[in-house]
């Protein structure tokens, strides 16, 4: 186990320790990078691509994570199966150069050695050189453990690892209303950001830094959040004084103010500077709202009426959301982090949702992702493609609301490997899942 409790963290009074050097060094030294590749990303489940990007039967999608590389594939209709990336004869990568595609088979480049979608060895060249020692077992490719949940293929290279259902626990509790599996990509964008992946990750489990990175939204919404650990898991939601709304918690009636123009402003604001957490509809749905409420409507009832006006919308494009209670509004909250390197924001119409990874053997740069998808009618197909744009300044291209965040990464990775520096202090309410990460992070790390 770990050396050190990281719940030390969590006090305010947390003094220079070996917890915090610990937890500082993390973020930095190659060897605790060459430690995640052997403890951590080995052993834990992780996204690795969307069951939508696998549309047909020889659909394929590359997920790569530090010197490993897995094929995702559909080799039925009915059937998902992902493989160790490397030719069984002298180990060359099966695919390389494509991300994503569709092939009949994996036919290596080297030698030509070629394998059906199931991963049986259907071809050696000039086989009777082996005068019958080959095995037709011993050549099938190696699999990865693959299953889905949400719409979301995720990957574990672990024989003994719990099954997804279990390693999910409480954040399939929370989510299956939601039916994410029936959400589309949108848009997918990515860079590469000079930080430590968990750096980039932690930009986004927690709330507290919403009220002075993003003065754009607390404008609108609630900037008082409290967190809690669902297992090796996280979330985040709004404490008191704040009401649900599709898209955020958004600040109770101050006197005076008019709710219905300050939800049109905020749901125009999200849209224009973000492009998610918000669906199409609501943005017309919001606009439509002061002429059919009375100037002093409550926050219940201006929202209530967007999320009215927004289904009624979506509806006649059929596209249709579920029907939450408001108690399963309640257990989905705003964020949650996925361990060890997911984060969702989820709505009933759409979700946010981030990736981060390390990038090869370089513990201060890592590869960050970000995709919104959405709720859609039965017989919309999509093909999106993830875009890249590594300039953490075009607002045109990221919205403003993510340059906010992106700002703090690279200064904060920076900033921690100072010697003046002497660890996290965390907010012992609101940065709970930043503990959390951290507690479970060394728990497989010590193994290693
Ligand atoms: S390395 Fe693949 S066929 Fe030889
Ligand atoms: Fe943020």
């Amino acid at each position: 186990m770990a050396d050190f409790d990281t719940r030390d963290a969590l006090k305010a009074d947390s003094s220079p320790n070996i917890s915090s050097d610990v937890v500082k060094k993390a973020y930095y030294e190659p060897e605790w990078l060459k430690k995640e590749y052997a403890a951590l990303w080995p052993r834990t489940w992780q996204v690795a691509c969307r069951v939508e990007e696998l549309e047909h039967v020889g659909s394929y999608v590359i997920y790569d994570i530090g010197d490993e590389s897995v094929i995702v594939t559909r080799s039925s209709p009915d059937r998902l199966r992902a493989f160790y990336n490397v030719c069984q004869h002298r180990g060359r990568r099966l695919i390389d150069g494509s991300l994503s595609g569709t092939t009949p088979n994996f036919a290596c480049k080297f030698h030509g050695w070629r394998w059906n979608l199931d991963g049986e060895n259907e071809h050696v060249v000039q086989v009777d050189d082996w005068h019958g020692a080959l095995d037709g077992d011993d050549l099938c490719l190696n699999q990865v453990r693959l299953d889905t949940w949400g719409g979301w293929v995720f990957v574990n290279f672990d024989p003994d690892a719990p099954s997804l259902r279990d390693y999910l626990g409480g954040v399939c509790d929370a989510l299956d209303p939601l039916k994410m599996d029936e959400m589309r990509y949108r848009w997918r964008k990515w860079l590469v950001v000079n930080c430590n992946w968990k750096v980039a990750l932690e930009a986004f489990n927690e709330g507290y830094h919403v009220n002075v990175t993003h003065p754009g939204v607390v404008k609108f919404g609630a900037s008082l959040f409290g967190s809690r650990e669902v297992g090796i898991h996280s979330m985040f939601d709004t404490r008191a004084s704040t009401m649900r709304a599709e898209g955020t918690k958004v600040k109770a009636a101050d006197a005076g103010v008019d709710v219905r123009k300050m939800a049109a402003g905020f749901y125009t604001y999200q849209h224009e500077e973000l492009g998610s957490l918000i669906s199409e509809a609501m943005v017309p749905a919001a606009k439509a709202v002061p002429a059919l409420l009375p100037e002093d409507a409550t926050p219940e009832q201006v929202f209530g009426k967007i999320i009215e006006l927004s289904m009624q919308i979506d509806a006649q494009k059929g596209i249709e959301w579920p029907m939450l209670t408001p108690e399963q509004y309640q257990q989905v909250g705003i964020d949650w982090h996925i361990f060890p390197n997911t984060v969702i924001l989820p709505m009933a119409s759409n979700c946010l949702v981030y990736r981060a990874r390390p990038l090869g053997n370089d513990p201060d740069r890592c590869i960050f992702e970000v995709s919104h998808i959405e709720r859609v009618a039965k017989e919309d197909i999509r093909k999106v493609t993830p875009e890249r744009n590594d300039d953490i300044y075009d607002r045109a291209f990221w919205g403003e609301i993510l340059l906010q965040d992106f700002q703090q990464m690279e200064a904060t990775h920076k900033g921690i490997k100072s010697r003046g520096y002497r660890g996290p202090r965390l907010n012992p309410e609101q940065e709970k899942p930043v503990a959390n990460f951290h507690r479970v992070y060394h728990e497989y790390l010590s193994e290693a």
